[in-house]
């Protein structure tokens, strides 16, 4: 009896266990499914997430080290530039010396990288190049020193100093046109063009300067020149090592001539011109004034900016006007009645005079739109950014292409054709900027306007010029500037 009794027992723990085996695995199944689903979703979250993380933008990287580099510089950049945007569309990337980059080209991205995430994009220049304009220039900047130096910059070429300068810009540009023309000789206007804008230079940022340390500037600051485009090689004799020797020198003549204005105390009287702002800054942040050398590097930051550009501009001015004969009828109709109404010159332009010059303004926005003397500038992303779905990654080049621009037929119609008149409308916001945009935009726009309608103001009154040789084309110098920068014969009409 007892032992049936426990076989019964028994056969029931069986059947108990095996019931509990089949709840068991059912669980585990159970559980087993959830974890697969829960695999599935994760594994799926994955996919859409990569599915949305930005790409690089479409383009080529070229060939392993040299990238791109050699087809950029053996042909003319632009139509570089307006190949790959035609192929890839307004954002690209590409690979050019050593460096990767994204390049822009619409209005929408320009203004992201230059004015609304600025902060996002340091403006960047080759070390060689800093070492010899100066580390301190504003330029080379970014944030809070950029910022209080930009307050600094800003007044000294503000309309109001600016038209005090006229009556010695108009001594300048007199005795520059003299000068091309007395010979009778074949000059290279850009060259002719460049004494004239240093000289304009050097007024704008020290007012009166004596002419023994002018002339140490300029003889210093034309060695200093040549070697901004040569290849950064300390060998001896070599345009480099001269330049570097040449900026030394500058920084002792800078450091004298800030020297002898402390001792004149005339600090407070010509407060107005860029050096006197320049010594007399206190830096609100640290209490301290700028160094000597802070100084000198601003100085030949100027110099750098103000020289090569305007001149460019003017030449490619020069050769518009001379190429187009009933353009430069009208040009010469609207500056002859400022010229008669100011006795034929006895008297000096004012400054509303200069800006009643709607023709020659017109001549001039062309000629910028036209010549593109900045064709683009350089940034360089400081963290990964995105826009409109495309990766920029941290440290990249990022070039705003404002010939892109400039030169878009949505924008400008027959952009090729050199026609002033399309500026007696307005065009559309943000695709034209041929002096920047945003925080690093040229300071020296109104100064690089007003010497170029005072300069043309003298020419078509009382010169004429004829161009030498009939070669259109463009060299890069780095700047764009017309064949062996037009050669031409300057004489004053009798
Ligand atoms: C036709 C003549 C000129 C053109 C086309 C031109 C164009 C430009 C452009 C496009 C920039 C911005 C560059 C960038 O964003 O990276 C710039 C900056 C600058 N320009 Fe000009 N410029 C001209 C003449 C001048 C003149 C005459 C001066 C001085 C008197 C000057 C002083 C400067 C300075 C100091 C900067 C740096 C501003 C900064 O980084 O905050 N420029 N220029």
């Amino acid at each position: 009896m007892e032992s049936e009794a426990t076989r019964k027992v028994a056969l029931l723990a069986v059947k108990i266990l095996r019931l509990r085996d089949r709840e068991m695995e059912s669980i585990i199944l159970l559980y087993s499914a959830f974890c697969a689903l829960l695999l599935v979703i994760l594994l799926i979250k994955k996919w859409r997430s990569s599915l949305q993380r930005p790409t690089l933008p479409p383009g080529s990287m070229g060939l392993p080290y040299v990238g791109e580099t050699l087809l950029l510089y053996s042909q003319n950049p632009d139509t570089f530039f307006a190949t790959r945007q035609k192929r890839y569309g307004e954002i690209f990337k590409t690979h050019i010396l050593g460096c990767p980059c994204v390049m822009l080209g619409s209005p929408e991205a320009i203004r992201y990288v230059l004015v609304t995430q600025a902060h996002l994009f340091k403006p960047t220049y080759p070390k060689s190049k800093e070492k010899l304009i100066g580390p301190s220039a504003l330029f080379f900047h970014h944030g809070d020193y950029h910022t209080r130096m930009r307050k600094l910059f800003q007044p000294s070429f503000s309309q109001n100093v600016i038209r005090n300068l006229i009556p010695q810009i108009e001594a300048i540009a007199t005795c520059a046109l003299d000068s091309m023309s007395c010979t009778g000789k074949v000059v290279n206007t850009f060259h002719e063009m460049k004494k004239f804008t240093f000289e304009v230079a050097v007024l704008s940022i020290f007012g009166y300067l004596d002419t023994s340390y002018k002339e140490m500037l300029k003889k210093n600051y034309h060695v200093l020149d040549r070697g901004y485009n040569s290849f950064s090689i300390r060998l001896p004799g070599s345009s480099y090592t001269k330049s570097v020797t040449a900026r030394r020198r500058l920084d002792q003549i800078l450091c004298e001539i800030i020297e002898k204005r402390r001792e004149k105390k005339r600090v407070d009287d010509e407060k107005d011109d860029l050096l006197g702002r320049l010594m007399n800054f206190k830096d609100e942040k640290y209490g301290k004034y700028l160094t000597d050398y802070q100084i000198a590097d601003n100085v030949i930051g100027v110099l750098f900016a103000a020289q090569d550009t305007t001149a460019s501009l003017l030449t490619w001015i020069l050769k518009y006007i001379h190429d187009d004969s009933k353009l430069l009828e009208a040009v010469k109709e609207e500056q002859k009645v400022i010229y008669e109404a100011n006795d034929r010159g006895q008297r000096g332009l004012t400054r509303a005079q200069t800006r009643n010059m709607p023709l020659t303004d017109r001549v001039i926005m062309e000629s910028l739109r036209m010549a593109n003397v900045i064709s683009f500038t350089f940034r360089e992303a400081v963290e990964d950014v995105e826009y409109n779905g495309f990766l920029i990654p941290k440290g990249w080049k990022v070039l705003p292409l404002f010939r892109n621009l400039h030169h878009n037929p949505h924008f400008f119609t027959d952009p090729h054709v050199f026609d002033p008149s399309r500026f007696e409308v307005g065009h559309k916001p943000n695709t034209f900027m041929p002096f920047g945009n945003g925080v690093h935009a040229c300071p020296g726009n109104e100064v690089a306007k007003l010497e170029i309608l005072i300069l043309i103001h003298h020419l078509v009154n009382k010169f004429r010029w004829e161009v030498v040789g009939s070669k259109n084309g463009v060299q890069y110098n780095p700047y764009p500037i017309p064949w062996r920068g037009l050669p031409a014969k300057f004489w004053k009409e009798s």
